[in-house]
C-alpha cells in the first residue's frame, strides 16, 4: 500500500511516497523550505505544492512538531501560536481535496523506526527520542503507540528537558560534548525511573553525530541510534495513513 509521507519541520517540508508494507522509499525525496513564519495557511499552501510535485491523488500521512489529537494541533512550542486548535487534517484536505492523517513528528519517527528501522519490531517498552531543535518522544508498549507523550517538556532544573539537553540548547549554550552528554544522561536516568524502557532509540539531528558522544552515554536499557535518519518521520507518517482507503479524489 503506497502512501505519500510528508514531514513538516522548522526549516524544511519533506515528502516522498512510501511503501507502507516494508518502508521502502518510492522515488526521490522532495524538499521545500518551510515558509517563515510557518502560519497554518502558508504551510497548507506548501503542502499543496508538495502534492502537486508528486501529482499525488491518494491518502497522505503528515507530521507536525506539536501535540496532534485526532487531527487537531494542540500546542506550538517551535511553531506559531496560530496552530493551536487548528484541525490540520481538515485544513490540508480543504487545500488539496485529499484525505490526511496528521500525527506528532516524533510519534511518526517512532513508528518508522519501530517497524522499519532501528527497533526491528522490538517487544516491550520502546522509547524513541528525537533530539534536535526540540526533543520529541514516542513511547511504545509491545508495538502499540501511546501518542503525544511530549517527554521533551519534562521539567528539569529551572527549565524543560529540550532546553536543558536538546541539540539547539547544546549549540546555543556552546556546551562541550561531555557536558551535553552529562545533561542527557541525567535526562535518560529520569526517563528510566519513569518508564523502565527495554530500548531507547536516539534520533533527530543528533543521530548524525554519534561519533561525538555515543561512548559517553549511560543507560540500563539497550540504546540504539535511529537508522532511517531524515526519512523516519516521512516513513512513519505514511505508515499512519495506511488505514485511509485509497479513493481517487478529483481536484
Ligand atoms: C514539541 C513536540 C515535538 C518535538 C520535536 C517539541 O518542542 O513539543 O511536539 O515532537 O519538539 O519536534
Amino acid at each position: 500500500m503506497i502512501r505519500l509521507g510528508i514531514d513538516i519541520g522548522g526549516s524544511g517540508i519533506k515528502g516522498v511516497p512510501i511503501n507502507t508494507e516494508n518502508g521502502e522509499v518510492m522515488g526521490h525525496r522532495h524538499r521545500i523550505d518551510t515558509p517563515q513564519p510557518a502560519y497554518p495557511q502558508t504551510v497548507a499552501d506548501t503542502v499543496a505544492e508538495m502534492i502537486a510535485h508528486f501529482k499525488w491523488h491518494g491518502p497522505v500521512g503528515c507530521t507536525m512538531p506539536s501535540i496532534v489529537q485526532h487531527g487537531v494541533t494542540k500546542t506550538a512550542s517551535n511553531i506559531p501560536q496560530e496552530w493551536i486548535g487548528v484541525n490540520a487534517e481538515a485544513l490540508f484536505k480543504s487545500k488539496t481535496g485529499l484525505d490526511f492523517k496528521v500525527i506528532n513528528d516524533a510519534d511518526a519517527a517512532g513508528m518508522g523506526e519501530l517497524h522499519f528501522g532501528a527497533a526491528n519490531d522490538h517487544p516491550g517498552t520502546v522509547l524513541l527520542l528525537t533530539v534536535g531543535t526540540g526533543i520529541g518522544s514516542a513511547l511504545f508498549c509491545n508495538g502499540v503507540l501511546i501518542p503525544n507523550t511530549e517527554l521533551g517538556h519534562l521539567k528539569m532544573h529551572d527549565t524543560i528537558a529540550e532546553k536543558y539537553c536538546g541539540d539547539r540548547a547544546r549549540k546555543e549554550q556552546k556546551l562541550k560534548w561531555a557536558t551535553w552528554a552529562e545533561r542527557f544522561n541525567e535526562y535518560i536516568a529520569h526517563l528510566e525511573l519513569l518508564f523502565s524502557p527495554d530500548m531507547f532509540i536516539i534520533g533527530g539531528g543528533i543521530a548524525n553525530k554519534t561519533d561525538k558522544y555515543w561512548d559517553l552515554l549511560k543507560t540500563n536499557a539497550k540504546m540504539v541510534p535511529a537508522t532511517l535518519k531524515n526519512n523516519a518521520g516521512i516513513v512513519g507518517a505514511a505508515y499512519a495513513a495506511r488505514e485511509i482507503p485509497f479513493t481517487i479524489h478529483p481536484h
